[in-house]
């Protein structure tokens, strides 16, 4: 084994998996990165390429101190293989194969289910830079223009993870879908991304935390339960992932955090009580927060939709041949393998939206999708205990899951954020209270103009509390080239 916990450098592509002495796989990358370079430049950050940015770019894996900041231009980046540790004397968490020791070597029967998991969670990697390509251009300060940019070469990053097991575990067709996964385009109509929230646009910075706490946190799950795979590199592979993911939801929930901050403190100065005073709020220049709701309203629904169906064989599939465990599958208690096992479901059943005990193994992605809603619950109540602090009255709640929904139960009904089945009709009529209008939108757009001095901010967001690598409050954190 010539894995370790350093990087090394000293290769066109950093990686801790002895990739110099796999003459195969190495060829393999090395053709595909020179693909992988023209798809950065294209959708990679647009008219960003020659600015150098302060990134963080790791250098071991250890749990402390991976990281190493500096000023790069981002197609110089280096974007490495990393896999955390190997953990001794490793056994198959859950399903049929508990207690066995894991899989060094893809087992053959398993071979094109695995393929799926990893093109599935590959696919999203490239996806969300495509998305967040003309962020830079509209950032409301260098601070946060660093964050979306370091968000950026880290989604690259894993994608070069699931390429990587792509080339050195399933040979030729798997360097075919790899190279498939550069090919995609996010919201393209031919060849669009495999799933629904990826194609979906990110044209501002209030869309783009919003993304970053609803749908990276999917992200966040699935990469969870990935991490308990019996197919042992992909757990690896995913355990670092994990950390860098850490980052995205740390962007996701302060940014919403400072932009409910600034307005809360301009409707003080200003004498505003009332959160739904919404034309004196804005005239403010900050964002109301019931524009604020609707907003979550959807990035929430349809991150919900990533999930899959309530009930699901594929889940089961996943979970009985040990290649996708359970959210934190090791502080669970039970036999981590279900066979007899129940689960509540909430389904539609004569038209009435039920719970009911479903067996727990086709149940697994509405297990996974209420651990998800637990963990978006939590963060909304730091948004709300922000906003009481500031005295006003108003609460961010999270719909219910039969809301907006295109995937599941609930894909062929309309229901309200309250969770009532309501007609078509009355479902367009209140459209624009359930989620963006064309005119909030048209009214944040009217906010996105960049702000590029260090230290300063656009008026609709407050400054964060601490700066990144404790650099100093005017830290030119992107040097722009004119
Ligand atoms: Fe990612
Ligand atoms: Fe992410």
């Amino acid at each position: 084994m010539t894995d370790s916990v350093n990087v090394n450098y000293d290769t066109l592509i950093p990686n801790n998996v002895g990739l110099a002495s796999d003459r195969r796989v190495l060829r393999g990358l090395e053709q595909w990165h020179s693909n992988y370079l023209n798809w950065w430049k294209q959708t990679g950050p647009e008219g960003f390429q020659d600015a150098s940015v302060y990134l963080r770019t790791a250098v071991s894996v250890e749990r402390e101190g991976w990281a190493k900041f500096g000023f790069v231009k981002m197609p110089d980046y280096r974007w490495g293989i990393l896999l955390a540790p190997a953990v001794e004397d490793r056994r198959i968490p859950f399903g049929l194969h508990k207690g066995e020791p894991v899989w060094q070597e893809i087992p053959g029967e398993y071979r094109s289910m695995l393929r799926r998991l990893i093109v599935i969670q590959g696919d999203t990697e490239p996806a969300s830079v495509e998305q967040q390509r003309y962020l830079g251009q509209t950032a409301p300060s260098l601070y946060d223009m660093r964050n979306v940019f370091q968000v950026n070469v880290e989604e690259a990053r894993h994608l070069w993870a699931m390429v990587y097991l792509l080339h050195k575990y399933f040979g030729r067709d798997g360097r075919e879908e790899a190279q498939e996964l550069l090919s995609r385009r996010s919201g393209d109509e031919d060849r669009p991304r495999l799933l629904g929230a990826f194609n979906e646009e990110t044209p501002d910075w209030l869309s783009f935390f919003m993304f970053t706490f609803f749908t990276d946190r999917d992200g966040k799950m699935q990469l969870e339960s990935l991490a308990q795979s019996g197919f042992d590199p992909l757990s690896r592979t995913t355990r670092f992932m994990l950390t860098e993911e850490a980052h995205h939801m740390f962007v996701g929930i302060s940014g919403i955090s400072r932009v409910i901050q600034k307005t809360c403190s301009a409707m003080k100065e200003a004498g505003i009580e009332d959160p739904n005073e919404i034309e004196s709020i804005r005239s403010l220049g900050v964002i109301d927060l019931p524009t604020i709701q609707k907003k979550a309203n959807f990035h929430y629904s349809v991150s919900l939709d990533l999930f899959g169906s309530e009930l699901s064989t594929n889940a089961a599939n996943f979970f009985n041949s040990g290649l996708k465990g359970r959210y934190q599958e090791n502080d669970i208690d039970d036999d981590h393998c279900l066979t007899d096992a129940t689960y509540p479901v909430m389904r539609l059943i004569n038209g009435v939206i039920t719970q009911t005990q479903e067996a727990a193994l086709p149940a697994l992605n509405m297990r996974l999708r209420d651990d998800y809603v637990r963990d978006c619950a939590r963060g909304v109540e730091r948004w709300n205990q922000l906003i009481a602090k500031e005295g006003i009255e108003f609460r961010v709640e999270l719909p219910h899951v039969a809301f907006n929904r295109h995937v599941g139960e609930f894909s062929n009904i309309k229901a309200t954020p309250q969770g009532m089945i309501i007609n078509e009709t009355k479902w367009q009529e209140n459209l624009q209270e359930y989620l963006p209008s064309i005119e909030d939108k048209a009214y944040i757009a009217s906010l996105m103009r960049p702000v590029t001095a260090p230290g300063s901010y656009a008026s609709w967001i407050s400054p964060p509390a601490r700066m990144i690598d404790n650099k100093s409050e005017d830290f030119e954190f992107v040097r722009i080239q004119h």
